[in-house]
């Protein structure tokens, strides 16, 4: 079992590159978010539109992983009409009891990142411990490479901090 869960939806493949390089990053476990209903070809991007600005939950498979086995938990969605997506929503309401410390990213063509991410964590009722808006281009352009850094690292140093605050294990 790994420190951190990764849990992302990704229509297009732009925030699946990005948690997977996250993932490498930390050492994370890694889950992705699988629809019910497929989203291929335009009627697809119509409706994740139309949920997105409704923000409406969408149908989900069951996630492999239990968020409570988890000291940190990182969600990564896209931006869909100014909202998170809808399958990100469907997790967040089904297991935000499970969560403990949240991380919070997003991928967007050019904005809308920064009320994603706050509504984001008013769904999940916890102040993120760090937070990423990527746009679209620069993951497609290896140009985040420096901003996932960071936000690695954050994590990281949250982490070491926890593992040092933890009482010692004495053997009996
Ligand atoms: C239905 C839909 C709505 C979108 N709405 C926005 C938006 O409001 N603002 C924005 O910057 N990008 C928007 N985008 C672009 C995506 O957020 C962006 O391409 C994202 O990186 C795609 O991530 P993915 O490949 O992981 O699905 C939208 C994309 C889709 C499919």
């Amino acid at each position: 079992m790994k420190p951190c869960l990764i849990v992302y939806y990704s229509r297009s493949g732009v925030t699946a590159r990005a948690a997977q390089g996250l993932a490498r990053l930390c050492g994370a476990d890694i889950e992705e978010l699988r629809d019910v209903r497929p989203r291929d070809g335009a009627a697809g991007f119509l409706r994740s539109a139309w949920q997105g600005w409704r923000r409406q939950p969408a149908g989900i498979m069951a996630p492999q992983r239990h968020p409570a086995d988890y000291p940190f938990i990182v969600l990564g969605t896209p931006v869909w009409a100014g909202q998170m997506s809808a399958p990100m929503r469907a997790y967040i309401l089904q297991q935000r009891e499970h969560f403990r410390r949240v991380a919070l990213f997003c991928t967007m063509g050019g904005s809308g990142g920064q009320g994603v991410l706050m509504s984001m964590a008013d769904l999940c009722d916890k102040l993120p411990v760090a937070t990423l808006h990527l746009r679209q281009r620069e993951v497609l352009a290896d140009r985040h490479a420096a901003a996932l850094a960071a936000f690695a690292d954050e994590l990281a140093v949250l982490r070491h901090d926890e593992e040092a605050a933890a009482p010692a294990h004495t053997p009996e």
